[in-house]
């Protein structure tokens, strides 16, 4: 039995049981899910802490409960480190996560009929961007903005145009599944232009953004979002980050407008995540993850795969499987069974349905959190390509060896002792 799990095994043993089992699936498999990663082992003990029982609705100051004295101390110490890290005026750390922090930009600053322009989602946005099956696609008028047919990347000219012709009062820069760098000045200007407020949803990129290696938003948005748990390596949450005249309205909109007390444990959560982001430790971390995903981009092509717009810049890549003769779906399961965790995903034009798919999207934040380098990213690639481009009667045991002695010889960090 756990030592550390202890009365969770003696009172609850199936959710003790459950746990343990993911544990040793994390363990002993290779997650390549591009929005997710590996906490500190400080940041999971500030989750799983007393912080879990306090109300605290309200901001630090300025509770309707008393004894908030000390978990004052860690949402301010949150504010503080992250608009230390992406040096921004005003933060709000209290979104429960990233849907909830896009909707209350929109709540803020758009009425319901309203025109939003964001990222076509089987181009790579994300649902909360105006997805006809969300609450932004049904409360706002939405069009979208899509990659070029033939680059497979964002035309910033017919952005313009698209935005010219349509008048939005909100632009909405960002993605779930795009593989190259955002140009935000572009984004901006387009913006003024038209006379647009301007959105930028960092969630994906916010731990390359933190390190320097993505161009960050703040200063040409008037509103960033992001989630903590993707590339930040923090536990799950959103954040935003705006201007103080701003960021008073945002305040009231997430509370009391959306949401009631604030998830303590997870923004104490957040305050070590951005406390750990703000070292030079980070910052090589980041800066492998971005060289690990070159180096499997080039592998993977190397070896006859296609990416949508041939190769990556950031954490991601999207694989074109169609190509390779197999659906989204089908390369997820064959992965599964080779022990790599990835999610099929739509590409720019996609024909199947979004429960097939004609790819999958693969990222390097957990791989890289667990010592990856570019020897382990080449074996890698040659068990995802193996995997994808083998006969349908293929017996995946010996990938299967290949990819338990890759996660034997990098285990996650903190989870041995
Ligand atoms: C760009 C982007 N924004 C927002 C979200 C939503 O975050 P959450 O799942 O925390 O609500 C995601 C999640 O994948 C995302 O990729």
């Amino acid at each position: 039995m756990r030592e550390d799990l202890k009365a969770l095994a003696q009172v609850d043993p199936a959710v003790y049981q459950a746990i343990v089992d993911e544990e040793q699936r994390q363990a002993h498999h290779l997650e390549l899910i591009a929005s997710e990663n590996w906490t500190s082992k400080a940041v999971r003990e500030a989750v799983g802490s007393v912080m879990t029982d306090k109300y605290a609705e309200g901001y630090p100051g300025h509770r309707y409960y008393g004894g908030c004295e000390y978990v004052d101390v860690v949402e301010r110490l949150a504010q503080e480190r992250v608009k230390q890290l992406f040096s921004a005026e005003y933060a709000n750390v209290q979104p429960h996560a990233g849907a909830p922090a896009n909707l209350a930009v929109y709540f803020t600053a758009l009425k319901p009929g309203d025109r939003l322009l964001g990222m076509n989602l089987s181009h790579g946005g994300h649902l909360t961007h105006g997805s006809a099956v969300n609450v932004s696609g049904q409360l706002y008028q939405v069009q979208s903005y899509g990659v070029d047919p033939e680059s497979e990347r964002l035309n910033m000219d017919e952005v313009r145009r698209l935005a010219k012709e349509f008048q939005p009062h909100i632009i909405v820069a960002g993605a779930s599944a795009y593989p190259r760098i955002l140009d935000f000045a572009a984004f901006r200007d387009i913006a003024q232009e038209v006379g647009a407020l301007l959105m930028v949803d960092m969630a994906h990129i916010a731990g390359l953004v933190a390190a320097g290696l993505h161009p960050n938003p703040v200063g040409f948005a008037d509103f960033v979002t992001s989630t903590t748990h993707k590339t930040l390596r923090g536990p799950r949450g959103g954040f935003i980050l705006t201007t103080p005249e701003w960021g008073k309205k945002i305040d009231k909109t997430i509370f009391p407008g959306m949401q009631g007390g604030p998830l303590m444990n997870l923004i104490a959560g957040k305050a070590v995540a951005f406390g750990e982001a703000l070292t030079p430790a980070f910052r090589q971390y980041q800066t492998r993850v971005v060289e690990n995903a070159r180096h499997l981009a080039e592998q993977l092509m190397a070896r006859g795969l296609r990416l949508v717009s041939g190769g990556t810049d950031n954490h991601l890549m999207l694989v074109d499987t169609k190509h390779s003769g197999i659906t989204g779906l089908e390369a997820q399961n064959r992965l599964a069974l080779a022990g790599i965790t990835v999610n099929k995903n739509t590409i720019p034009f996609e024909k199947e349905k979004p429960t097939v798919t004609s790819g999958i999207r693969i990222g390097t934040p957990q791989v890289t959190t667990r010592g990856f380098g570019r020897e382990q990213i080449e074996e890698l690639a040659a068990i995802i390509a193996e995997a994808i481009t083998a006969p349908h009667d293929f017996d995946f045991t010996s990938l299967r060896g290949r990819v338990e002695t890759l996660a034997n010889d990098f285990p996650l960090p903190g989870l041995e002792d």
